[in-house]
């Protein structure tokens, strides 16, 4: 602004005074030709768009992912984040076509590809450098050959070197000359053997994430000493063995502490109880600890989310844990005993309640009434028992999962009000009574698993819409009589899923819906557990072996996108309705054990996945319906599907789209190949 208003004059004069050329625009001629040099190698079509020579004097100050100092308008921050195009492949980086910019104090170069530096590395950049604060090379093919040229980077505050090819172990790389790091990340590499403290003298760390590397070995004892300052650590994924030092508690700014997945054994250290005061985030999930969770001396009030999951922990859950201010607590897979205490229904903010495979007894306590936050509750696999707290409706609830334990009597009003549940697993208890007609108003509920307890009466006809809409219904294995309630109703969840279109393997709308643990269902005759991603594409109906009666509703045919259709042990009678031939996505049919008669609908050869279809003990005749090759494919394809991890889904799709015509041999290399 200033230098357009003055005189030409003016500004000659002062352009004179000044040892470097800067343009009136506030931009560096000689940082404006190096940024322009520098453009090539990190253009890719989408970014970099308005750095152009096109108009002279154009301002690089305001080009994309440049920033410049106010006062001397140099160039401060290059956020080359991802720029590279990933067709160029993996490249060598020219460290010195950064030499011009003398006072960088930040430059992001991560996901790019680069294997290196060309000729000299970062040795001369470093020795003009002199302001760099912050660098990340992260997601790159970097190794230890680099480390001693980064040394000279004297005011570097932040070192990123995560996700890079860096072997050989900290110490041996010397980082120890960077005295004023405060961040340093050099997580999912593969480094190896121990962590030998101090690697230098980093007492200023705050941050340090070393989390899936190959350390192994024992935590170093005086790790506590060396860090005083730190406030977040991550050491996860890793083979540290032995027990957690105590000296954990010297670290009194610790807020997040992560040290899950390692084989760390025995106790969680007192001192780490009473003094990590900071503490927030605690993870301590999949690893060996064992005792008591933790003893009464325990000053973690500003705890908000504690995981101990996958661990050997017993005794009961310790009441200290109330005077936390926990959101998140996760305990399961652990051999923890006695009553599921009440004073966790004074956890106010409690969100996710996770204490699924334990030993824990009586009954889900009143106090839980209070809990009005609660998303997530877990409490499958223990020895749950009595009623569920009729005035236990959370008005926040998205998942319940209470299989496999001793819960009796009527379900009464308990989770009447969950407008967002979406998962409601009460399978293998002693539940009573109907299966009451507010569940028909549960407009989110997905998944609805009652299998296996002592539900009679009516199906409710409330339920009816919700019955054809619904991903997952299991309600085997209960008392049940009367008939299947029929309704007309569009069927919104009919659409296939296209091959082409691997979007439908997204999570919905929200992750938060997305069920959170595996939800068991019977399909071909096995016992599968479903989870993740698989659960969306999974849709099936079981109401076996109840004492259900009367005609099946030709309705049932609406169930297009129904995997799974199990109606075996009841009293139908009647014939199969021809509408069955409209189950499009159909794999496993059992309507064995009735009274069904009639001829089978000829329509249902047209069935190309069934793999699974029984109708015997009935008054049935006729042919049943064949499986050519093209149907073991497809059945293969699903197979696929519902056993490996969504990136092999996604190849998968991608092999049907382009090799549907396969012969059959070659189709099962692939599903061998994938699985
Ligand atoms: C580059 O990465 C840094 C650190 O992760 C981030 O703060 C910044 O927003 C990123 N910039 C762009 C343009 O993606
Ligand atoms: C590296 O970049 C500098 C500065 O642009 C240039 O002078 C030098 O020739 C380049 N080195 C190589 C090997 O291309
Ligand atoms: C490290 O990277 C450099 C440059 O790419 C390469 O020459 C060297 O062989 C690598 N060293 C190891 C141990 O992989
Ligand atoms: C620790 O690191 C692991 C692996 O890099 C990561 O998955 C996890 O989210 C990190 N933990 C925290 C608390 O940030
Ligand atoms: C670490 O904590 C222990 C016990 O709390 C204490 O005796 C020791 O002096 C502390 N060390 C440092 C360096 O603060
Ligand atoms: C407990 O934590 C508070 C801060 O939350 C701290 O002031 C106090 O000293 C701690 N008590 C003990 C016994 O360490
Ligand atoms: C679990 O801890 C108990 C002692 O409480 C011990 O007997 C048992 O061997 C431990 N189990 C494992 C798998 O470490
Ligand atoms: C829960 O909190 C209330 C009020 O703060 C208190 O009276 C009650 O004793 C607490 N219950 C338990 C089980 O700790
Ligand atoms: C479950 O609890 C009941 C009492 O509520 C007890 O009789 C039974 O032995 C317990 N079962 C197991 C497997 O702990
Ligand atoms: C099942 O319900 C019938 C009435 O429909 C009843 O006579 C029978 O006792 C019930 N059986 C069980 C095991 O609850
Ligand atoms: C149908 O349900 C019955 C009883 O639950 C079970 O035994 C059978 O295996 C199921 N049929 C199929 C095809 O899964
Ligand atoms: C549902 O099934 C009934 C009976 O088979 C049929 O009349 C109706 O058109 C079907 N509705 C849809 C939306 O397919």
């Amino acid at each position: 602004m200033l230098c357009r208003m003055a005189p030409k004059w003016v500004w000659m004069g002062v352009a004179m005074v000044l040892a470097e050329m800067r343009w009136c625009y506030g931009c560096w001629e000689q940082e404006r030709i190096a940024l322009l040099q520098l453009k090539p190698f990190f253009d890719s079509s989408l970014t970099l768009q308005n750095w152009a020579d096109a108009e002279e004097g154009s301002d690089c100050c305001q080009w994309e992912r440049v920033e410049c100092s106010s006062t001397t308008g140099r160039v401060t921050q290059l956020s080359l984040n991802n720029t590279r195009d990933l067709i160029s492949g993996k490249w060598y980086l020219n460290a010195s076509l950064f030499l011009a910019f003398e006072e960088l104090t930040s430059l992001y170069l991560m996901g790019n590809l680069i294997l290196g530096c060309e000729n000299e590395g970062f040795e001369r950049l470093s020795a003009r450098l002199s302001n760099l604060e912050v660098l990340d090379l992260s997601y790159n093919f970097f190794n230890e050959s680099i480390l001693p040229s980064l040394n000279g980077f004297s005011s570097l505050k932040s070192l990123n070197l995560g996700y890079n090819q860096f072997t050989l172990p900290i110490q041996a790389q010397g980082l120890c000359e960077l005295i004023n790091l405060q961040m340093l990340d050099v997580s999912n590499n593969d480094l190896r053997g121990h962590l030998e403290l101090p690697f230098h003298p980093h007492i200023n760390l705050l941050e340090l994430d070393i989390s899936n590397n190959n350390f192994h070995n024992h935590i170093p004892l005086e790790i506590g000493s060396y860090f005083p300052k730190l406030i977040y650590l991550n050491m996860s994924k890793n083979g540290f063995d032995g027990s957690i030092p105590s000296s954990f508690g010297n670290m009194s700014s610790l807020e997040i502490l992560d040290l899950s997945d390692n084989q760390l054994s025995g106790i969680i250290p007192e001192l780490l109880a009473i003094g990590c005061f900071s503490l927030d985030t605690l993870i301590l999930s999949n690893n060996n600890l064992q005792g008591h969770i933790f003893s009464e001396h325990f000053n973690l009030t500003k705890l908000w989310w504690l995981q101990l999951d996958g661990n050997n922990f017993s005794g009961s859950i310790s009441n200290c844990l109330s005077t936390s201010s926990l959101s998140i607590l996760d305990l399961r897979d652990n051999h923890l005993s006695g009553r599921i205490p009440g004073w966790i229904g004074n956890l106010s903010y409690l969100k996710d309640l996770v204490i699924s495979n334990n030993h824990l007894e009586g009954p889900i306590p009143l106090e839980f009434c209070q809990l009005h936050y609660l998303e997530v509750l877990d409490l499958s696999k223990n020895n749950v028992s009595g009623n569920l707290p009729s005035c236990f409706r959370p008005p926040s609830i998205i998942h319940v999962y209470l299989s496999d334990n001793g819960i009796e009597g009527p379900m009464t009003n308990a989770l009447s009000e969950g407008g967002f549940l979406t998962t409601l697993d009460l399978s293998n208890n002693h539940i009573t009574g109907r299966i009451p007609n507010w569940i028909g108003g549960l407009s989110a509920l997905k998944f609805l698993l009652l299998k296996n307890n002592n539900f009679d009466g009516e199906i409710p006809l409330q339920m009816c819409h919700q019955f054809y809409q619904l991903s997952l219904i299991d309600l085997s294995h209960n008392n049940l009589s009367g008939p299947i309630p029929s309704c007309l109703t569009p069927d919104l969840s009919a659409e296939p899923p296209d091959p082409n279109d691997v979007s439908f393997l997204d999570p919905p709308f929200f992750p938060f819906f997305q069920p959170k643990r595996p939800l068991k269902f019977t399909t071909k005759h096995f016992s599968y557990s479903y989870q993740g991603k698989i659960l969306r594409l999974m849709s099936g109906l079981d109401l076996s072996c109840n004492k259900l009666t009367g005609n099946i509703p030709s309705e049932i045919g609406n169930l297009s996108r129904s995997h799974v259709l199990n109606l075996s042990y009841n009293g139908f009678t009647g014939p199969i309705p021809s509408t069955f031939s409209n189950l499009e996505q159909i794999e496993s049919l059992d309507l064995s054990y009735n009274n069904l008669e009639g001829k089978i609908p000829f329509q249902l050869t047209k069935l190309n996945y069934l793999s699974v279809f029984s109708v015997a003990h009935n008054n049935l005749s006729g042919m049943t319906p064949e499986r050519t090759e093209q149907h073991l494919m497809q059945v293969a394809m699903r197979e696929i599907l519902t056993s490996v991890d969504c990136h092999c889904q996604k190849i998968a799709l991608h092999l049907l789209n382009h090799y549907l015509g396969l012969e059959l041999q070659q189709w099962m290399k692939i599903v061998v190949f994938l699985t």
